[in-house]
């Protein structure tokens, strides 16, 4: 894995802070990047800094119906197919190291048109050098054939690394990528694009088509497409499924990976302190804007003030504002309307509400929120946000509580806090969830050795960054039999 960067060595983080530096003003353009010339629509709408709507940090030109019909032609008259495997794979080798050169610039989009903090940041980098050297070295493996033009839809929550993966993962396996970002981060996709044809890759091989659900929708409900990538909310993946069943073939696959109502459990041998830090990082880091991300923690009743109570004292010294300055823990909410959602949801449960903070003025943020509840059974949704439940058990209720969890639909990340090991087996046994994580947090899975996926609502896998994923991208090879 990609080593990143220490922010704890003043030597080594001071140079990438001033090489950062020089992005501080920069504003970038992002358009439809395509085999052959095209601008798209004809208006460029701004992109403002969502910690500080004062900093406009570019513009982007979104694609039209035209621009997606003539990338879907030209990706299909393709023939990246047949360049061979082990070449495919080294242009990814040569992307990562292209990313991994070009670092500040991508840490001043990160936080500039993300809202990413310095660690969140530096955690995207490498995960998507990660997932560039991972999948051209999974590549060697494939025995399957490609399946043709593959659309890649991605959120703006990861809006490098998710990108990058799946675009990665379906060029390495031979297919040519329509790549559409999510609207509110088509500089940082736009920068990838060029980086990734800097490596090699051919223009008809990968395109970038920004904009919003139309494009989307252009993309996935045109026959032509051979297979879709996409990371997003459960409905947009409902919608995407219901745009496919007008293809040609039945069996062009939809890989999605959707969100969660993510549980913990914090048993009462848990250490507390070790609890409570994890809770704080799970639930708030990211502003809570990750699909893995804790939405309900369930302590039990003997342990519940105490636990209840360092969280608060912890959360008082989480530092909200700029990701732009290192002291920033929590950046802000990615934009007005996921902003306002949230707030709302806050507002109408002022009374179940046990501890604030308060949010800086500037942006679009969202104050850290705990909020008492009975159970799972109060979440009427993913709130994609830093708004933490918090519920009590008694030990016999384990099995209602694992049954609760279960009964959500969703299967994402499950994290457990215990001493007691025959636990850690029943609960991992039984609690549906595709990534589980014990006495640590449960963010931030890592390519390669924590393959990263649900189960259930959360997602259709194969998990991303694990070996089985490469594969849902080819068909078995058709093998001729010579007359
Ligand atoms: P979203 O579903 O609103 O959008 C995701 C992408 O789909 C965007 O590019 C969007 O423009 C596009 N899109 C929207 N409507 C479309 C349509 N009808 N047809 C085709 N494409 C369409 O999600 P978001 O707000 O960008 O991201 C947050 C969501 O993503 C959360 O639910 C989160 O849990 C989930 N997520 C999941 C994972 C995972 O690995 N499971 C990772 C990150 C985010
Ligand atoms: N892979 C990301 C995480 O684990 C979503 O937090």
């Amino acid at each position: 894995n990609s080593r990143g960067l220490d922010l704890a060595d003043p030597l080594e983080f001071g140079a990438m802070d001033r090489a950062r530096d020089a992005f501080r003003v920069q504003q970038w353009q992002a358009e439809p990047l395509m085999a052959s010339p095209h601008l798209g629509t004809a208006n460029r709408e701004p992109l403002r800094n969502p910690a500080d709507h004062a900093d406009l940090v570019g513009t982007v030109r979104a694609a039209n119906a035209e621009d997606v019909a003539a990338a879907i032609a030209a990706a299909g008259a393709s023939n990246w197919a047949s360049t061979p495997v082990i070449e495919r794979a080294a242009m990814l080798r040569r992307a990562a190291d292209l990313y991994e050169a070009h670092a500040a610039e991508l840490f001043a989009l990160l936080a500039r048109e993300a809202g990413k903090s310095w660690a969140d940041a530096v955690a995207e980098v490498r995960e998507a050098v990660d997932f560039l050297r991972y999948y051209a070295q999974e590549a060697a493996m494939l025995s399957g054939a490609p399946r043709g033009p593959f659309a890649c839809i991605s959120p703006w929550n990861f809006p490098l690394a998710i990108f990058t993966g799946q675009i990665a993962a379906a060029l390495v396996a031979g297919n040519p990528v329509l790549a559409k970002p999510a609207p509110q981060t088509p500089l940082i996709a736009f920068r990838a694009i060029q980086l990734l044809r800097e490596a090699g890759i051919p223009a008809d091989a990968i395109q970038l088509l920004p904009g919003g659900p139309e494009v989307g929708a252009a993309l996935t409900s045109n026959p032509a497409i051979a297979g879709v990538a996409f990371t997003g909310s459960l409905p947009t993946a409902r919608r995407i499924e219901q745009a496919m069943a007008s293809h040609l073939d039945p069996q062009a696959p939809l890989i999605a990976e959707t969100g969660g109502l993510n549980a913990m459990i914090v048993d009462s041998t848990a250490l507390t302190e070790q609890a409570v830090r994890d809770i704080l990082a799970s639930a708030f880091q990211s502003a809570g804007q990750r699909c893995s991300a804790l939405r309900i923690v369930y302590v039990q009743e003997d342990v519940a003030e105490r636990t209840v109570h360092m969280l608060k004292g912890a959360m008082d010294e989480l530092v909200l504002g700029n990701p732009w300055q290192l002291a920033t823990d929590i950046g802000p909410i990615i934009d007005s309307a996921a902003r306002d959602k949230i707030a709302a949801y806050i507002a109408a449960r002022q009374s179940q509400v046990l501890h604030a903070l308060s949010a800086p003025d500037t942006g679009t943020f969202v104050a850290p929120t705990l909020i008492a509840v009975e159970g799972i059974k109060a979440l009427p949704e993913e709130i994609f946000g830093p708004v933490l439940h918090v519920a009590t058990f008694k030990g016999d209720d384990l099995p209602q509580v694992i049954a609760d969890i279960n009964g959500s639909g969703y299967g994402l990340t499950f994290g457990l806090h215990t001493r007691i090991s025959s636990r850690v087996k029943h609960l991992a046994d039984t609690v549906h969830a595709g990534n589980i994580y014990v006495n640590r947090n449960q963010i931030g899975a890592v390519v390669g050795s924590q393959p990263f996926g649900g189960e259930g609502l959360s997602g259709t896998g194969p998990k991303a960054g694990g070996p089985h994923y490469l594969p849902r991208f080819t068909r078995d090879a058709q093998v001729g039999l010579q007359s």
